[in-house]
């Protein structure tokens, strides 16, 4: 009998590309083929039959949890009436339509339609080509340039991957491109002057930003992306009263803001959308992951009023918008997306992240807070990271060579559960699914003590 377990390793280290991996590790089977075959709630099985608790969500998607029948059967059911038709010159399939209207009915408000894609970085790209489209059909084609944030992430396209502010992402990829410029990531933590009250601090990024525009004139100034809460750049929440001091410059300029919402979207922060966490006014905002929980790939830019009547108008000089993906509003996407959000719904999850949430962030406050090797604990709703330095009082990083992340993530992978070390620095991300119960946040905590424990005594 053929050995499978042996075959598929040998097959994923010759014949797989794995992204975000490093490749020729992986080709020489230096890093362990973790093939994973199952789900339920919180937790994934591989073939060997480990199971760990999932405590980032795949990639902070799968919020509803594995394993939920609901959506599986909403897929099959669609899949045997209509698996495919296009979204183009006006058509649609049923749930592509419902879903439209239920994210209209959840979003903050003057949001007016929703265009679908696939993933985060395809929905980003489309931002883009709005925002230059907008600009054309009010007759200022100079006005064009985007602003991000260092360590915002925003894709890894060529345009999405140069909104991206992290180096690994443009690394030997001749990244980023013009139009894109970069401003202060609004990282209190790790703020130059220590002085500085989160206040000031939030002040100092609206007059960095100001003066950014200054410096290249408002009239080339189209658009500012932004997360919510930093995500991959480290789970960093915005410092005090910083939207709205970013917000009032961008009005002041004309500027378009765009809230890139996929992992904040659809309840991660206790809230619908973390626009209305913070008061935030976007023009577009991005969706993914959330949305559909992950059950099937599905992203959507949702236009705000401001655009669509523009982009509307423009339509009769300029004709049918030139933009399109064969798969844009996929019908099995679709109906996954309107079980997702009715399950997120009924299971009152936004409160679960709320609730259960906190209560894991006090925990891990509680547990590791005051441990030598803990610079801060962050977080909100059901989005936590724990920030290690070298010293404390001092503020002192650890070298990106010692790969104390990585080690912490691979320690607390042993002891059964799942966390990210997040890319730029030494910081362990949490992003459970929203359906995390107290004891389930106990384990993680109880497991990330542990871990942190047996890593501080290595180094
Ligand atoms: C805030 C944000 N925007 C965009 C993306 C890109 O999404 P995708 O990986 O689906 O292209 C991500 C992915 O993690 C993200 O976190």
């Amino acid at each position: 009998m053929t050995d499978l377990t042996n075959e598929l390793t040998a097959w994923d280290r010759d014949h797989f590309f794995h992204p975000s991996t490093h490749m020729a590790a992986h080709a020489r089977g230096d890093t362990p083929t973790r093939v994973v075959t199952g789900g339920d709630g919180v937790y994934i099985t591989d073939r060997d039959g480990k199971r760990s608790l999932d405590a980032f969500a795949g990639l902070y998607c799968v919020n509803v949890g594995y394993g939920r029948r609901e959506i599986a059967d909403a897929i099959a059911e669609q899949a045997g009436k209509l698996a495919y038709y296009h979204a183009y010159v006006g058509h649609g399939s049923e749930p592509s339509i419902r879903l439209a209207r239920m994210i209209i009915d959840r979003a903050p408000a003057g949001m007016s339609r929703v265009y679908f894609g696939l993933s985060g970085s395809d929905a980003n790209e489309t931002n883009i080509k709005l925002v230059w489209y907008y600009n054309n059909i009010l007759g200022r084609p100079e006005k064009k340039k985007i602003i991000s944030r260092w360590r915002g992430y925003h894709g890894s396209g060529v345009m999405t991957g140069s909104l991206t502010g992290l180096e690994l992402f443009h690394k030997a990829f001749d990244l980023p491109r013009p139009p894109v410029l970069h401003t202060e990531a609004p990282y209190y933590f790790r703020r130059a002057d220590r002085s500085m009250s989160e206040e000031q601090f939030s002040q100092h990024c609206a007059d960095r930003l100001e003066a950014l525009i200054q410096a290249e004139g408002p009239e080339t100034i189209a658009a500012f992306i932004g997360e919510p809460v930093l995500g991959t750049g480290g789970i960093v929440p915005p410092p005090a009263g910083y939207w709205e001091k970013i917000q009032a410059v961008l009005d002041k300029h004309d500027i378009l803001l765009i809230a890139d919402e996929v992992v904040t979207g659809f309840g991660r922060l206790g809230s619908m959308f973390g626009s209305d966490h913070y008061g935030i006014r976007p023009d577009l905002i991005t969706i993914a992951k959330g949305l559909t929980s992950a059950y099937a790939p599905l992203s959507g830019v949702i236009v705000g009023d401001r655009v669509w009547k523009v982009l509307e108008q423009g339509s009769d000089q300029l004709g049918p918008i030139g933009h399109g993906w064969t798969y844009s509003a996929h019908p099995l996407c679709a109906a996954a997306g309107v079980a997702n959000l009715e399950l997120i719904d009924t299971l009152d999850l936004v409160t679960n992240a709320r609730e259960t949430g906190g209560y894991f962030r006090a925990a891990l406050t509680d547990a590791l807070g005051g441990h030598p090797m803990v610079g801060e604990v962050r977080g909100e709703g059901m989005l936590a990271a724990v920030e290690f330095v070298a010293d404390r009082d001092e503020r002192r990083f650890f070298p990106a060579e010692a790969k104390v992340g990585p080690r912490l993530s691979a320690a607390l992978l042993e002891r059964g559960v799942i966390a990210r070390a997040m890319p730029q620095g030494d910081i362990l991300g949490f992003a459970p699914p929203l359906c995390l119960t107290r004891e389930e946040a106990d384990i993680v905590v109880a497991a990330t003590a542990k871990a942190v424990k047996a890593v501080a005594a290595e180094i």
